[in-house]
């Protein structure tokens, strides 16, 4: 869904590229202060879990299709690793850095810990925008990448996943490389690779399945439900495509999607699954028929009771915060809310369903996954959706009770079971030597 451009003429819409104001790693580092202001722990402790534990850079040299040779960066962080190995993501995109790459980690670190899977945090990443290059080029970047970053990888050291520019295909190409050059056939090296090289039913619709369930939990809090709300879906890629497809299952009235290329925008609500097709088939939800155009800062803004921000970083910032219309924000996306969006959306009263939390279910999915393939014994998908949802729902009211119980927002509440956890495992380990 995200490797092609929409198709067309000179007509085709202009991916948006917006200047970033504020580096993830600053909105990450500010969320771990305030855990730890809340927690009362002493700088030592505090700079431990700010630090990543492990960093690797590499050069990932690219044959082009023509001969040319190109010379990509590459990244993979293990922020912590106290709780178990690290998991997290491996994303395409052209402005990824060192800095996004360890503010990506850290969030895995907490998100782990507030699922409680017993995994730490990591990520990685290639400077790259995976549109620009064939199949053939994309496979040689992810085998030349896996092969830098092997040494510090693997099912009982760092698992990856797919995340932004990367797909099941991507995960299939790691986990042959990572086998090859071991011998044998690793499957649980990866998540979120096909079904039919060890991957697992439901991961590809885990993520926006755990954002429906985090949403739905919201609102009974709130003494609603699905049926009753609006929504708007910012980002219609792996998550945001099927969050607005379980929305609109569960009876909401999803009104409007985006992409990186625009919005459509429908008041009676948007046909979902035909959306699915005319993205499939032009790869964009630019130009679906029947509904308006919409951008993406008019998408933020929109008057609905829910947004779903699950597209990119730093979308709700200062000055888009102060726009929202929407009761509830349930994070699709890591890190779209900067800590100043954060403090204009809590003086709102606007809900904010963090990324830690809101987003877990693909992890959650992720951790189902690793432990069928070192099982090597596979689950049905009744199981795994029923054990997802009670996992994300007693995350949730774990995380809502702590909110009401010390008087928070749901974020530092999220923030602090996790850092906790963390810190507790750090400290029964002890320090070595
Ligand atoms: N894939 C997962 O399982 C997973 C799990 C947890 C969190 N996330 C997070 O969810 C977010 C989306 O990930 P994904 O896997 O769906 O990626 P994806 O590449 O499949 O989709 C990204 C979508 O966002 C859109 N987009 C990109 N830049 C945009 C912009 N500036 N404005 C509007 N739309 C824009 C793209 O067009 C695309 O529709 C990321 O923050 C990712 O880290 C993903």
């Amino acid at each position: 869904m995200t490797a092609t451009a929409p198709a067309g003429t000179s007509s085709s819409p202009t991916p948006a590229t917006p200047a970033r104001r504020t580096s993830p790693l600053t909105t990450a580092l500010a969320q771990l202060s305030s855990a730890v202001g809340l927690l009362g722990y002493d700088d030592g402790l505090h700079q431990m879990l700010a630090t990543p534990r492990r960093e690797l850079h590499v050069a990932v040299p690219l044959r082009r299709d023509d001969g040319r040779i190109e010379l990509l960066s590459g990244y993979r962080v293990q922020h912590n690793i106290s709780r178990g190995p690290g998991k997290g993501g491996l994303r395409y995109a052209p402005g990824v850095d060192i800095d996004e790459v360890r503010a990506l980690a850290m969030w895995m670190t907490w998100k782990c810990a507030v699922v409680d899977l017993p995994y730490g945090g990591a990520k990685g990443g290639v400077a790259i925008d995976p549109r620009g290059y064939s199949p053939a080029e994309l496979e040689r970047v992810t085998r030349r990448y896996t092969s830098e970053v092997m040494p510090i990888i693997g099912p009982e050291r760092d698992i990856m996943a797919p995340d932004v520019g990367t797909t099941e295909q991507t995960m299939s190409w790691v986990m042959d490389t990572y086998s090859v050059n071991s011998g044998y056939t690793i499957p649980a090296v990866v998540t979120g690779k096909p079904i039919a090289v060890g991957g697992s039913l439901g991961r590809a619709t885990a993520t926006s399945r755990g954002v429906v369930h985090a949403t739905a939990a919201a609102l009974a809090d709130a003494g609603t439900e699905l049926s009753e709300i609006t929504a708007a879906v910012q980002g219609f890629g792996k998550v945001g495509s099927h969050a607005a497809r379980f929305l609109a299952e569960g009876g909401a009235r999803v009104v409007a999607v985006s992409d990186q290329y625009g919005g459509v925008h429908h008041p009676g609500g948007l046909d979902v699954a035909a959306l699915h097709t005319h993205v499939a088939e032009t790869g964009s939800v630019v130009g679906f028929p029947g509904a308006d155009a919409l951008s993406n800062a008019d998408l933020l803004a929109l008057d609905v009771d829910v947004l779903v921000p699950a597209a990119t970083e730093d979308v709700l910032d200062e000055a888009t915060a102060a726009t929202v219309k929407a009761r509830w924000v349930v994070e699709g996306a890591n890190g779209p809310t900067t800590r100043e969006g954060d403090q204009v959306l809590a003086d709102r009263g606007i809900t904010v369903v963090p990324d830690i939390l809101a987003n877990a279910g693909g992890v959650v999915v992720s951790y189902f996954e690793w432990v069928q393939a070192q099982q090597a014994y596979w689950w049905t998908e009744r199981e795994i959706e029923d054990r997802l949802e009670q996992r994300m729902r007693s995350a949730y009211a774990a995380v809502a009770q702590r909110a009401r119980a010390e008087k928070i927002t749901l974020r530092d509440a999220a923030l602090v079971i996790g850092v906790r956890r963390v810190a507790e495992a750090h400290q029964l380990r002890g320090l070595y030597p």
